[in-house]
């Protein structure tokens, strides 16, 4: 005779069919399953546990704690439950805690790769990071293919110095990931800072070889143009943007401070000597804001302060600071085009050094201007002995000529209020030269 299923199979089911979303990518249809399966069984352990794993893929970090916790605790002793609790801890930083979790995967299960991995970025979180080091090699012995593992432990590698390493971490696992746009940009960072090391030619090498390999990757494009005089796009590309300033997000403020990057506190003398007392009477569009360090600035005399980012990730930050009217996640020719008239100043600190051809960029900024607007911006400049309109810097950025950006400048219909030669920041402790511009339409 047959048995009526009894309802913890319905539940069973839309757990499977959520993970099978999950395992596609699907995050929201993958959550959208774990929540009716969980609405059916409130306490269905794996159902709590993926759908606290689709939080943490949405950032919601206290609840995917949560969630994973109380999945611990109905079922003890579940190494995959463990080892996710402490990955989350660590995001929560609580790497103690985090650890203590870990242990407990590792307990449960020794041969669980991910329980490994995740007791060493425990263990990295408290600073000891030999131990992290083994414990991912250790998690890589189990699964050579733990991409997590081969990142994290690249990335420890990376800050530690050991850059051969790192770069080999990276092209393993770029072998198993070709479209992982972190790990591309994890990897420019460390040929960057190979080149930075006095060891030119090996970046060279390696990033030539990165291109061969990933033709179509738009960080590998940027990096063999930077380092290995491939042929520089005319502006940086959309996916390098992105890329670099997502990964870049959490540590920019801290990283453009230990570099001395003093481009807001310039633009603040330069909008005090040329549009006088700071009062809330101008709407002010904050181009390529980053995390608001010129927002800061700007907010004063901003009647509407708006901010335009093509980085989600840089955005969250500026978001935090509460000062913007409008923020906007878009690219910034775009924007300026879908708002022409709208704004008295633009503001573009330390951007158009993504861009080497300023045509299109300065008249999307003549265009997003009302008449009499104003636009201030800051650029690299070339050294005296370079040659050409601009160039790609092996910093990755573009610099540019004086004479291209002031043919470029009136090209656009602006004429010039203000240049001052101004440093943007230090590279190897030395200022490098730039410009600070004001232009009026
Ligand atoms: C070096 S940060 C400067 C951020 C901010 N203006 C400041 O002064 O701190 C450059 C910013 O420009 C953004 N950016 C570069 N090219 C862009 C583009 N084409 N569209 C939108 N944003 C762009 C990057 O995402 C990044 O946040």
């Amino acid at each position: 005779m047959s048995q009526r299923r009894p309802p913890a199979d319905k539940a069973d089911k839309l757990v499977a069919a959520g993970y099978e979303r999950h395992q596609a990518g699907d995050i929201a249809g993958a959550s959208e399953f774990y929540a009716r399966a969980l609405r059916m069984r409130p306490n269905h352990a794996d159902a709590l546990h993926l759908s606290g794993l689709t939080e943490r893929a949405q950032g919601r970090h206290d609840e995917a704690f949560a969630r994973i916790e109380r999945a611990c605790r109905l079922a003890p002793g579940n190494a995959p439950f463990e080892a996710n609790r402490a990955a989350a801890l660590v995001t929560l930083g609580r790497p103690a805690e985090a650890l203590a979790a870990a242990d407990a995967a590792v307990t449960f299960d020794a041969r669980f790769a991910p329980g490994h991995a995740n007791r060493a970025a425990a263990l990295s979180a408290l600073g000891r990071e030999d131990e992290a080091a083994q414990e991912y090699q250790r998690a890589l012995a189990l699964d050579p293919t733990g991409l997590d593992a081969l990142n994290n432990l690249a990335n420890l590698e990376q800050r530690r110095g050991n850059l051969d390493a790192a770069c080999t971490l990276y092209e393993r696992a770029l072998a198993l990931a070709p479209h992982h746009p972190h790990i591309h940009s994890n990897y420019g960072t460390a040929i960057y800072a190979l080149h930075f090391s006095g060891r030119g030619e090996e970046a060279a090498r390696r990033a030539q070889n990165w291109l061969e390999r990933f033709p179509d990757s738009p960080t590998a494009r940027h990096w063999a143009a930077a380092l290995a005089g491939a042929e520089a796009p005319p502006r940086a590309e959309d996916g390098y943007v992105r890329g670099a300033f997502d990964l870049f997000a959490a540590t920019f403020d801290s990283t453009l401070a230990s570099v001395g990057y003093r481009t807001p506190d310039a633009i603040k003398r330069l909008l005090e000597e040329n549009i006088g007392e700071v009062s809330p009477r101008f709407d002010i569009l904050d181009a390529g804001c980053g995390t608001g360090l010129a927002g800061i600035v700007l907010r004063g005399w901003a009647k509407r302060l708006e901010g335009v980012d093509i980085s989600t990730g840089m955005l969250e930050h500026a978001r935090a600071r509460g000062i913007y009217d409008d923020l906007r996640a878009s690219e910034l020719v775009a924007d300026l085009l879908a708002h022409r008239d709208s704004y008295d100043l633009i503001v573009a600190a330390d951007v158009f050094c993504y861009f080497g051809v300023l045509d299109e960029l300065l008249a999307a900024t003549h265009a997003g201007l009302r008449p009499g607007g104003r636009v201030a911006f800051s650029t690299e400049t070339m050294l005296d002995d370079e040659t050409g309109d601009w160039k790609v810097r092996p910093s990755g950025r573009y610099a540019h000529a004086r004479r291209y950006v002031e043919q470029a400048v009136a090209k656009a219909g602006f004429t010039p209020i203000e240049w001052s030669v101004e440093s943007p920041r230090a590279e190897d402790g030395k200022p490098i030269p730039g410009l600070l511009v004001m232009a009026v339409k």
